[in-house]
């Protein structure tokens, strides 16, 4: 399968891109850091033990900018796309009362308005599949009555808006045979957790959530669609 991962360089993204490259699919792997991203496929390359990791590097917030540079740069490597992964995020740990505008835009920025413009961006890409996908990594905080958390009003916001649009557009793509899906982590043991609530005991390491998102984009996508999937083993 051609799958391409926003926010690959580490986390999440960079686990399942090395679990899917164990079956030689064909990766296309986005973040900023250009450094941990080809790190990140070379380690998939040598798992494959062929070339099957290309490193896009790009910030979602330029693609919002220029949405053709970034079509035809990625056109040089694959004219047809199975799966695109939303997994890129922005946590932001603040206060409502300490935040503006501006630093709401820029959050929703990552969660939203880049995922927003990359699924557009590869409309062509997956309509050129028989079996397209669009899968979007959401957080327990934007399912409508989980508990929530003081400070991620923002953030929890950004992916409840992409949440709706998961709902939406699984109904508007549903004639092109392109599925569309959410999945709403609870927390996992990363970078972003460390970094927003140190010392939090996460309930999943990045392999495992890693582990089950690729059962998903392989197998589990396929029983669903407009759904977002609470991925958490705790209540509510
Ligand atoms: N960890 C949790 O507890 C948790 C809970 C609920 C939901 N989630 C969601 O799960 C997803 C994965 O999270 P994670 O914990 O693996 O996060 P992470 O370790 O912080 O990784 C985030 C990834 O997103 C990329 N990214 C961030 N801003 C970007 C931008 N402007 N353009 C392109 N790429 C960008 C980062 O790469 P670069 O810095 O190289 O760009 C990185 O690869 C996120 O959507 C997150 O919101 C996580």
């Amino acid at each position: 399968m051609k799958i391409l991962i926003t926010g690959a360089s580490r986390g999440v993204g960079a686990q399942l891109a090395i679990l899917l490259a164990r079956d030689k699919h064909r990766l296309f792997l986005l973040a900023r850091n250009q450094r941990a991203l080809i790190g990140v496929c070379q380690t998939c390359n040598a798992i494959a033990g062929e070339e099957v990791a290309i490193p896009l590097v790009f910030d979602l917030k330029d693609l919002l900018e220029d949405e053709c540079n970034f079509l035809e740069h990625l056109k040089q490597y694959t004219t047809s796309l199975d799966v695109l992964v939303n997994n890129a995020g922005f946590l932001m740990n603040r206060d409502f009362e300490k935040i503006t505008t501006s630093i709401s835009r820029s959050v929703f920025d990552v969660n939203y308005f880049g995922p927003e413009a990359l699924i557009r961006v590869c409309l062509p890409m997956l309509k050129a599949s028989s079996e397209a996908s669009v899968i979007n990594i959401t957080s327990m905080g934007a399912v409508q009555g989980s508990v929530k958390f003081p400070g991620l009003s923002v953030y929890s916001a950004s992916k409840g808006a992409l949440a709706i649009l998961t709902e939406c557009l699984a109904e508007e793509l549903k004639s092109d045979g392109i599925r569309v899906n959410a999945l709403a982590f609870g927390s996992v043991q990363t970078e972003m957790l460390d970094e927003a609530f140190p010392g939090l005991k996460a309930s999943s390491t990045a392999e495992e959530m890693g582990s089950f998102v690729k059962w998903f984009v392989l197998e589990g996508c396929k029983r669903f669609n407009g759904k977002m999937l609470p991925v958490s083993d705790s209540t509510p």
